[in-house]
């Protein structure tokens, strides 16, 4: 199948490259060109405006859109659906709010455009070698593009979910999820390193992914991570975030439906982002106050 990536990032980039070795005619367009070389020397047709990628097209046309939410995505959307023809199909494989989606699908269908939100999970090697889909599209559209699908991603490793809209949301929650597991396995190792035991995380990560309940691809990254460093003394505990756990939180508090796990580490990830916390400055002076309590001065 004919198909454009726009965003020749880690994901994209890589997206590319999977399509191409599963046969797929690939245009590579990025918005710096640098990329677009270099994935032309990898054998990928490469654009260098948006004009000359839609011009390369024989027939319908599939865009898979894979920059960052919010802006960019809409920057690409507004620029790209005007020159689209009726039917063409343009993705978001990106990580943007499905309340977004929604709206962009009242607005991208109006103009006669075929519009999909695909959530993509997988990291860039999923992305490379084979990644899981959540594909929110009409049961005619997706059917259209479902070979793309079935040759990107690992056996079982798409979902139809269903209408416009459920990829990104199924996509949300996914993240949410890993949230969650990641905090509980960065507390469990916290716990061992606090502990009287002289414990070798590599070995202790090794031996959890082999027969564990636990045991999972996040552990086998803390093993990878445990190996470069054996106790990650080159990295602070500054955790970033997307905002895909915040827009999980967000809905449940919405939907009434208690997530303390998710909640707490989304706190956790904030709170690790702040040098000084005010709310332990008042906390630790309010108990000074009424049991003068000590504290510890700057
Ligand atoms: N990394 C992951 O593990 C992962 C996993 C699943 C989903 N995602 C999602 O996939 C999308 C891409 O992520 P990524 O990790 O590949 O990001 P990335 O490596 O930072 O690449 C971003 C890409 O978007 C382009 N871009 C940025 N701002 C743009 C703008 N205003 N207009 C046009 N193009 C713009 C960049 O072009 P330049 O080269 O010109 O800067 C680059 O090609 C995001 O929505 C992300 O949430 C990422």
């Amino acid at each position: 199948m004919q198909i454009a990536i726009v965003g020749l990032g880690r994901m994209g980039y890589n997206l590319a490259l999977n399509l191409k070795d599963n046969g797929h005619d690939v245009i590579g367009y990025n918005r710096s060109s640098a990329k677009v070389d270099e994935i032309v020397k990898e054998g990928v047709k490469g654009a260098y405006s948006i004009e000359e990628m839609l011009g390369t097209f024989d027939g319908r046309r599939v865009i898979w859109l894979m920059v960052p939410n919010g802006a960019p995505t809409q920057g690409m959307i507004d620029t790209i659906v005007p020159m689209l023809n009726e039917h063409d199909v343009l993705i978001d494989g990106g990580n943007s709010n499905f309340n977004d989606t929604l709206a962009r699908y009242e607005v991208i269908k109006a103009q006669g455009v075929d519009f999909v939100d695909a959530g993509t999970s997988g990291g860039i090697e999923g992305a490379r070698y084979g990644a899981c889909s959540m594909v929110g599209a009409e049961d005619d559209v997706f059917a259209f593009i479902e070979p793309i699908f079935r040759d990107i991603c690992v056996e079982n490793g798409y979902l139809h979910c269903g209408r416009v809209g459920s990829g990104h949301y199924t996509k949300m929650v996914h993240n949410g999820v890993e949230y969650g597991m990641m905090q509980a396995i960065g507390e469990g190792f916290e716990i061992l390193k606090a502990s009287q035991f002289d414990l070798d995380y590599e070995k202790v990560a090794k031996v959890w992914n082999n027969g564990s309940v636990i045991r999972s691809w996040l552990m086998e990254l803390a093993e990878s991570a445990f190996k470069k460093s054996p106790q990650l003394s080159d990295i602070r505990g500054v955790i970033g975030s997307n905002g895909e756990g915040l827009w999980t939180v967000e809905e449940a508090l919405k939907l009434n439906v208690p997530v303390p796990v998710i909640a707490g580490s989304l706190f956790v990830r904030n709170r690790s982002e702040q040098d000084e916390s005010f709310s332990g400055q008042v906390v630790a002076a309010l108990r000074n106050e009424f049991g003068g309590h000590a504290v510890e001065n700057k």
